[in-house]
């Protein structure tokens, strides 16, 4: 058999100026084989060969461009770099190898010693804990404030500040910041702007055209939407992102080529995903509110929401995330919990299917007992990840635990 022996191209950027996330998610940062493949290659290779030593020489002195080795040059990476960048309107994207390492990355890059950090406090359980514990230890200090006490923020600037740090809308509690509040605040103080948009992704919300500088992603999320790979990403500035990229390659928190492949695959149903998980979960958060055993409900699409107008002047949607707190304490949330059949009890979000879980025994287990009290994670808090499944279906299965809290109740009379 003949293979034809085609150069592998990048297929142009410039035929996509200007269209939609819709298309750029399917069409973005494509690269074709010399086999003419119509899906994404995938390259799971550590190394790349060269044609002389010269030219070995010429790619490690950075005088040609190419593919080097995974730790820093890998195409399948690169490709969903590309894409994910389009998507949310930045530069330039860096994968890391999970969301995590993709604040971590930002930080080692963009601060130093003596720097000071502005960090909303209802920011995933193990983002506070780097900012507490190990940035600390480098000599970056980190206040907390509310998301949305513009006061708190101002109150907390200080002439060191070089970060402002946020997720919106938070976790579990779905509060809402004002982005372009918070831009400003940065901007007047020469700090970055950074934007944790896991829970809208860029098909509900992109920061950066709100005046962040950075936005970050657990891909691990909705990115893949279908929880088979951890991963993350970081999206900026050509010059910041050189720098991300260049902390990356020193320290390797790298994303594996198959990692990348799978995300590249998610991006493409991502539109129609996150269409499917906003519908589930607003019928779902009107439905609750309507439940006697539950005391509230935390959804920024519902009207009761304190920041329910400014959700939908910076969002098209209100996510797939929702929390609500049961009439009781922990036994009451546990119990609920345990009575679900079909719904996945496990930590995980942003999956097709509908997940459920108690923040404060798992995901923000480890903050302290003042720190869940401040940032609200009560012990009858529950957050479910709608999924895509039918609502009617999802209802079933929670109605399941509100008829088990009804049982618990009349066997204690
Ligand atoms: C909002 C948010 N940011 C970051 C992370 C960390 O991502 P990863 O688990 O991929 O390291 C998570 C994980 O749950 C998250 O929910």
């Amino acid at each position: 058999m003949t293979l034809r022996r085609e150069e592998t191209v990048w297929i142009p950027e410039s035929d996509l100026e200007g269209m939609s996330v819709d298309t750029l998610a399917v069409r973005a940062g494509q690269i074709r084989t010399g086999q003419l493949e119509h899906s994404d290659a995938i390259f799971p290779t550590s190394s790349f060969v060269y044609g002389s030593a010269a030219q070995a020489a010429a790619r490690f002195g950075g005088d040609e461009p190419g593919n080097i080795y995974s730790r820093f040059t890998n195409p399948t990476v690169q490709a969903f770099e590309g894409r994910i960048a389009a998507m949310e309107g930045g530069e330039r994207a860096v994968a890391t190898a999970s969301g995590m390492a993709a604040i971590l990355s930002t930080c080692m890059a963009l601060l130093q010693s003596g720097d000071h950090v502005v960090c909303s406090r209802g920011v995933f359980g193990t983002t506070n804990v780097l900012f507490q514990k190990y940035m600390a230890r480098f000599g970056v200090e980190t206040s907390f404030v509310s998301l949305t006490d513009m006061e708190e923020w101002r109150a907390s600037v200080r002439p060191e500040t070089r970060m402002l740090f946020i997720e919106t809308p938070s976790n579990p509690l779905c509060e809402v910041a004002d982005m372009a509040g918070l831009a400003q605040l940065a901007r007047d103080n020469d700090a970055l702007f950074v934007v944790d948009n896991c829970f809208c992704t860029p098909v509900l919300q992109r920061p950066l055209e709100q005046g962040a500088d950075i936005v970050i992603h657990s891909a691990t999320k909705y990115l893949d939407g279908q929880g088979r790979c951890v991963g993350g990403v970081v999206v900026g500035s050509e010059k910041m992102m050189e720098e991300v990229y260049g902390f990356l390659r020193s320290a390797g928190p790298t994303m594996s080529p198959f990692n990348a492949w799978v995300f590249q695959k998610g991006l493409e149903t991502l539109p129609i995903r996150m269409r499917a998980h906003c519908d589930n979960a607003l019928e779902l958060a009107l439905w609750l509110e309507q439940q006697p055993a539950v005391e509230r409900v935390f959804y920024a699409g519902l009207e009761s929401h304190p920041q329910h107008e400014l959700a939908k002047k910076q969002q098209k949607g209100f996510g797939g995330v929702l929390s609500f707190r049961l009439k009781g304490a922990r036994e009451e949330a546990w119990g609920f919990i345990d009575a679900t059949r079909m719904i996945s009890i496990t930590a995980n979000l942003g999956d097709v299917k509908t997940t459920i879980t108690h923040p404060a025994t798992t995901t923000h287990g480890r903050l302290s007992p003042d720190d869940k009290e401040r940032a609200g994670i009560t012990e009858n808090l529950i957050r479910i990840s709608v999924g895509i499944e039918a609502v009617e279906d999802l209802k079933t299965d929670l109605g399941r635990g509100f008829q088990a809290l009804q049982n618990a109740s009349t066997d204690n009379v």
